[in-house]
């Protein structure tokens, strides 16, 4: 199988030739922003003892991937979805679809979840993702973590799942499915059940359209300029 390449330290000549494009390219205050946001999102690293940072592209996946690579979510928009949100300790389940090096997977398990699993494509990017939920361990409050290897379409959805996560995962198609088989398990067991989705500004959000799903925030977080993060709650006929 092949292996996918990390990119989690560039060396220090590329950080300055970074830095020098980013000040062309953004302006001093901006860059000095974004500099600001690495070094928190590296001491939140640093304090959970993970290593989720990196951008892995599409082609350079260890699966045929129609997807939009590897990107962990901004530590500061996890954050405020989880903020938006009501936890029941020991009864809830947060799913993470395309968990990655699983960033989002150990901070919701730094929550009273009853279980928490990531669902990875990549066998490399699982491998890493249960190395980091290992490592952070003794910051976890949720008992019960994991990471199930295979395609999400594929992904037998738990019936007790109440959080879903999707950070930018996939293409539409695949999302279409992923949402046949979340709607067919509320149908067979009705519960209250919460979406997180992001995605880049530019792109139409689909959860717009899909008539059992109700937008309840619209979040603002710091990457608000390029990326849409918003709730949605499951509203099955039933329940309506
Ligand atoms: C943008 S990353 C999100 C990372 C993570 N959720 C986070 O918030 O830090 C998207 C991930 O989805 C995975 N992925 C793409 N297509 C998939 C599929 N069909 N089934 C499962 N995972 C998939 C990719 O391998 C990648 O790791």
């Amino acid at each position: 199988m092949p292996t996918v390449e990390l990119h989690n330290q560039p060396p220090f000549g590329l950080v300055l030739r970074r830095l020098y494009e980013s000040i062309a390219e953004r302006g001093v205050l901006n860059t000095c922003h974004r500099f600001w946001r690495t070094i928190r999102s590296r001491l939140r690293e640093w304090r959970l003892g993970i290593r989720t940072t990196g951008s892995i592209s599409g082609s350079e996946m260890d699966f045929d991937a129609a997807s939009f690579g590897y990107q962990p979510v901004p530590y500061a928009s996890f954050d405020a979805a989880i903020r938006c949100m009501t936890i029941r300790p020991d009864k809830d389940v947060f799913i993470d679809y395309g968990c990655g090096m699983g960033r989002a997977v150990v901070l919701a398990a730094t929550y009273p979840f009853r279980r928490v699993i990531g669902v990875e494509r990549s066998g490399s990017l699982s491998e890493i993702a249960r190395d980091n939920i290992a490592r952070a361990s003794s910051k976890l409050k949720c008992a019960e973590v994991s990471i199930a290897t295979l395609d999400a379409r594929e992904y037998d959805v738990p019936n007790d799942a109440t959080h879903i996560f999707l950070f930018n995962p996939f293409d539409e198609p695949v999302l279409a499915s992923v949402l046949t088989r979340i709607r067919r398990s509320l149908e067979e067991h009705p519960r209250e059940l919460v979406i997180i989705y992001a995605l880049p500004k530019c792109r139409h959000d689909p959860l717009l359209d899909v008539p059992w799903l109700k937008l309840t925030h619209e979040l603002k977080t710091i990457d608000s300029d390029w990326q849409r993060l918003a709730v949605y709650e499951a509203r099955m006929e039933s329940q309506k």
